[in-house]
């Protein structure tokens, strides 16, 4: 797991983190995280050569050898979409949807538009909250399963026994987040967190 540690990171985490903050306002906080988030979870990612002709001159550049496909777990992933659209050009969006049953924690899938075409691509599989791990390590059997090799998780607010969980069960896929938080109430909720992340952008409490 990598902890982006960076004072802007820190800052927006209190915001979207106070019970006062609206969904208006979380939202804006959110797409900021995610835009910072996005230069430690891609640093890695794989460029090519391209000829580039300035009023000047002609030179070398570079461009992206795979453009990244981003697939954000609904709801509270599609909080990170933009943020990383806005850095990264001609990024995919394949969404997943999927919840959490309130009573037995697990996750149920009930819709996916997986890109087959663009399997060997980079995949950042984007939701804010990562708790007990069972949604996270559902969508990244699946992901798997339908020939993603090259997968990162973006989370912002994790919970120690999420992050052991998806490392055990998922070792190749690194996880980004940007506060490891100290626990889980009876109810499978992070604390201190940040309450229901899909709730708090959408208004739905
Ligand atoms: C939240 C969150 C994760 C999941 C994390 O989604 O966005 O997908 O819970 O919990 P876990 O690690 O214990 O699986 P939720 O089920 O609340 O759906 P929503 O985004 O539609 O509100
Ligand atoms: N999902 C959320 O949205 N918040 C939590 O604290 C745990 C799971």
């Amino acid at each position: 797991m990598i902890l982006v540690e960076h004072p802007l990171v820190r800052v927006h985490v209190t915001v979207i983190r106070n019970r006062e903050t609206p969904p208006d306002l979380f939202r804006y906080h959110l797409t900021a995280l995610a835009r910072l988030m996005a230069y430690p979870v891609l640093q890695d990612l794989a460029t090519e050569p391209l000829a580039v002709v300035t009023p000047m001159a002609t030179t070398v550049g570079e461009r992206l050898k795979r453009e990244p496909v981003l697939v954000p777990v609904l709801r509270a992933g599609l909080g990170l979409v933009e943020g990383f659209r806005d850095v990264i050009p001609g990024a995919v969006v394949s969404h997943l949807g999927m919840y959490r049953d309130h009573q037995t924690l697990q996750p149920v899938r009930y819709y996916s538009n997986f890109p087959v075409e663009r399997q060997h691509h980079p995949f950042i599989l984007l939701d804010p909250m990562l708790a007990t791990g069972g949604s996270a390590v559902d969508a990244l059997d699946f992901l798997k399963s339908e020939g993603a090799v090259d997968i990162r998780l973006v989370s912002i607010i994790a919970a120690p026994e999420g992050v052991e969980r998806v490392e055990s069960r998922h070792p190749d896929v690194t996880i980004f987040t940007a506060a490891l938080d100290e626990r889980l109430d009876d109810n499978g909720y992070i604390i201190p967190g940040l309450g229901d992340a899909g709730d708090r952008q959408f208004g739905t409490y």
